[in-house]
C-alpha cells in the first residue's frame, strides 16, 4: 500500500527518494511523486502511474538536501495527478505526505476550513491546511502539526517540509508503519526498512501519536504532549541483495523458487543443538494454558490457519477457530474462558489483523503473532512472536510466506503437542519430514516446464475456473484460486468438491477448467467421482495427484509428502500455475491491478 521514504543531509536528496520509492513498488500504488527542498523553494513532481513515469517528470538538474516521496494506492480519490502526493498547503510553505486514512477528514473541513478550496479529492490535503491554518495563526511549525495530529482520528504516517526551515524535517505516525534511519550527517524515514537500507542499516522505532523531529545530525522524538522519548537505534538484519531479483524475471518466480530453502532454514531457526524441534517454551505455556485457538488472518494467511487449525487439532488436540480478521473485529464469535489469539500476517502490518488485536489485548486476552518482518507492528504488539524466517517477499502474490506459516504452525503444533505427551506429536518426526517436503518442493519448482503447458492449455483463455479439493486439499483449493484471482484476473473459485452438486456445478459448462487437488487417500475416490460429475457436463478437467493416491491419466503427479503436511507440496504447482497462466495472458505478474502488498488500511 502507500510508501513513504524522506531524507535530510548533505547530498541531493533526489536519487534516494526515487531509489526508495523503487523499493516501495512492491507495496502496490498507482501514482507517486517527490518533493525537494532547497535553500529557498520546494520543487513537487508527482505522476499517476509508475515510478519509471516519475523519474521522466522529475527535472534531471532538480536538487534539494531535504526531500520526501510517496507511492500512493488510492483511498480518497482516483489515481490522477491531482490526487498524487505531496500535497501543498495554499501558500506554498508546507508539504506533506500521508499514509493511511484520516476518518473524521471531512469533519474538520467543516470546522476549520470551509472557506477553503481543496486541490485534491484526498483526505490528505485536509493536513497541510491545517498546519498553515494553525502556523498562520502564531503557532511554530512545531506546535501547529501537534495540534493537526491532536485533531486527527484514523490512521496515518505523516512526512512534513516547512519551506522556512532548511534544517528540519518532521514525521509522525498512528498505526501506520514509519521508521528513522539514522546515520553519518544524514537521517532518512521510511515506511519500510527495505525502502533505504542501501543508506543505513540502524533504524530508530516510532510509536503512535509521538512527533519526531528530524535533523541533519540528530533526531529528537517526542510525546505529543511534549515529552522527550529516548529510544535506542537497532540494526536491520535485511540484506540489500535480499530484495533484488537477480535474473529472475519476476519476484515471484524468486520466491517460489525459494521455498525448499526456505522449508530448510525454518527447520534450523527452530532446532535446538541436539536437533529436537523447539518453540520458546512461553509460547507453549500460552498455548497450554488456553482451552481454545482463535486463528485471525486475512487472504492468503487466512488460507494457512485452515490448514495450521487442522495440524494443531490432531497434532495438540487444541480445538481451532480460524477468522477473517475484518469480520471478526465486528461479530466476535462467543469466547471461551481462556482463548488464545494467534495472528498469522506476512508483513505484520495489515491493518484488519491489527484492529483485531488491539480489541483482543483491550479484553485482557492473550495474543501470538505468526509473522515474516521482524519489528513489524502485530511482532512488537503481540505478547509473543514466531518469526518465519522466510526473507523478504516483494512480489504482490503470496507465496513463500504461504508455506513457511504453515510451517510454522506445524513446528508449534508438535512441540505443544509433545508437551501434552500425545502419542501422534511423540510419532511424528518432523525435522525429517519437512525435509522430505523440501525435497519435494524441489521436485516441483523443477517441473516448470508441464506445468507451463498444463496453464497454456486449461487456462490460458478462459474467463473462469474452478479448483476443486476435499479436507485440506479443499484449503490449498481456495489458495490456488486466489493466487490465480490475483494475477491473472481470471475468475477463479476454490470449491469443496462434494458441495458443487448443491449449486455451484450449474457453472459448468462445455470446457470450463476443472482443476482437481487430490492427496489425501481418504477422499480420492469420492473426489475422482465429482470429477467425472464436471467432465460429464463437459468440464476441461485436470488432477493434480500426490504419488500413492495418483492415477494413470493424471495431468499431474506430485512427489509424495506426509499426510498432514501435503499443502506444502500440493500449492507450489498451484503457485506456479497462476504465474504461467498470468504471463500466457500477459499480465504484470509482480505488480497486478488494484492490489497493495501491505495492507495498510482496514
Ligand atoms: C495474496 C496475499 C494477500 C495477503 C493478505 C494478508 O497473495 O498476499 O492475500 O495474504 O493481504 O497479508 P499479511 O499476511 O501481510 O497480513
Amino acid at each position: 500500500m502507500c510508501g513513504i521514504v524522506g531524507f535530510i543531509g548533505t547530498k541531493n536528496a533526489k536519487e534516494v527518494l526515487l531509489n526508495g520509492l523503487e523499493k516501495l513498488e512492491y507495496r502496490g500504488y498507482d501514482s507517486a511523486g517527490i518533493a525537494l527542498k532547497s535553500q529557498d523553494s520546494v520543487l513537487v513532481a508527482k505522476e499517476k502511474g509508475r515510478i519509471a513515469d516519475l523519474r521522466e517528470e522529475v527535472p534531471a538538474d532538480a536538487f534539494g538536501e531535504i526531500g520526501i516521496g510517496h507511492t500512493r494506492w488510492a483511498t480518497h480519490g482516483k489515481p490522477s495527478h491531482a490526487n498524487a502526493h505531496p500535497h501543498q498547503s495554499k501558500s506554498g510553505r508546507y508539504t506533506i505526505v500521508h499514509n493511511g486514512v484520516i476518518e473524521n477528514y471531512s469533519l474538520l473541513t467543516d470546522e476549520y476550513l470551509a472557506d477553503v478550496g481543496f486541490a485534491s479529492d484526498t483526505d490528505t490535503e485536509v493536513i497541510v491546511l491545517l498546519i498553515e491554518l494553525f502556523a498562520s495563526q502564531g503557532l511554530t511549525t512545531k506546535q501547529a502539526f501537534t495540534k493537526t495530529l491532536s485533531l486527527l482520528h484514523g490512521s496515518y504516517a505523516i512526512c512534513l517540509i516547512d519551506n522556512q526551515d532548511n534544517e528540519t524535517l518532521y514525521a509522525a505516525k498512528n498505526k501506520s508503519p514509519l521508521l528513522i534511519g539514522t546515520g553519518k550527517d544524514f537521517n532518512v524515514i521510511a515506511s519500510d526498512a527495505m525502502a533505504v537500507i542501501r543508506e543505513t542499516n540502524q533504524f530508530i522505532e516510532i510509536m503512535d501519536e509521538e512527533i519526531v523531529i528530524v535533523k541533519r545530525d540528530g533526531v529528537t522524538i517526542e510525546t505529543l504532549d511534549g515529552e522527550e522519548v529516548t529510544r535506542e537505534a537497532y540494526t536491520a538484519t535485511l540484506d540489500a541483495s535480499d530484495i533484488e531479483k537477480g535474473t529472475y524475471p519476476h519476484y515471484m518466480l524468486k520466491e517460489t523458487d525459494e521455498q525448499p530453502a526456505v522449508i530448510r532454514k525454518i527447520i534450523q531457526a527452530y532446532q535446538n543443538e541436539e536437533g529436537e524441534i523447539t518453540v520458546d517454551g512461553t509460547i507453549v505455556n500460552e498455548v497450554l494454558a488456553s482451552d481454545r485457538i482463535h486463528i485471525v488472518a486475512c487472504g492468503t494467511s487466512y488460507h494457512a490457519g485452515l490448514v495450521g487449525k487442522n495440524l494443531i487439532e490432531k497434532l495438540a488436540q487444541i480445538p481451532v477457530e480460524v477468522h477473517v480478521s475484518s469480520e471478526f473485529g465486528y461479530n466476535m464469535p462467543l469466547l471461551s474462558e481462556k482463548p488464545l489469539f494467534i495472528f498469522i500476517t506476512q508483513s505484520g502490518e495489515t491493518a484488519d489483523s491489527r484492529q483485531v488485536l488491539v480489541k483482543v489485548k483491550e479484553m485482557g486476552y492473550r495474543s501470538l503473532t505468526i509473522t515474516n518482518v521482524p519489528g513489524s507492528t502485530l511482532d512488537r504488539e503481540a505478547d509473543h512472536t514466531m518469526h518465519l524466517h522466510a526473507g523478504p517477499e516483494i512480489a504482490v502474490a503470496s507465496t513463500k510466506a504461504y508455506t513457511a506459516q504453515i510451517a510454522a504452525l506445524s513446528i508449534l503444533a508438535t512441540v505443544v503437542g509433545r508437551a501434552k505427551g500425545l502419542e501422534t506429536a511423540k510419532q511424528f518426526d518432523l525435522a525429517v519430514e519437512l525435509g522430505i517436503v523440501a525435497n519435494a518442493m524441489e521436485t516441483l519448482v523443477d517441473s516448470k516446464e508441464i506445468i507451463e503447458h498444463i496453464a497454456g492449455e486449461y487456462l490460458a483463455t478462459t474467463r473462469n475456473a474452478f479448483f476443486l479439493g476435499r479436507h485440506i486439499d479443499y484449503f490449498v483449493a481456495m489458495e490456488a484460486a486466489l493466487k490465480l484471482k490475483e494475477i491473472s484476473y481470471i475468475q477463479a473459485e476454490g470449491f469443496a468438491s462434494g458441495e458443487l452438486k448443491h449449486g455451484t456445478i450449474a457453472l459448468i459448462e462445455e470446457g470450463t477448467p476443472v482443476l482437481a487437488l487430490i492427496t489425501q487417500e481418504s477422499i480420492n475416490w469420492n473426489i475422482r467421482g465429482n470429477v467425472k460429475e464436471v467432465l460429464a457436463r463437459g468440464a476441461n478437467a485436470c488432477i493434480l495427484a500426490m504419488e500413492g493416491v495418483n492415477q494413470p491419466g493424471d495431468q499431474f503427479v506430485i512427489p509424495k509428502v506426509h499426510e498432514l503436511l501435503t499443502p506444502l507440496a500440493s500449492v507450489v504447482p498451484c503457485q506456479l500455475l497462476a504465474y504461467y497462466a498470468a504471463l500466457h495472458r500477459g499480465c504484470d505478474v509482480d505488480k497486478p491491478r488494484n492490489l497493495a502488498k501491505s495492507v495498510t488500511v482496514e
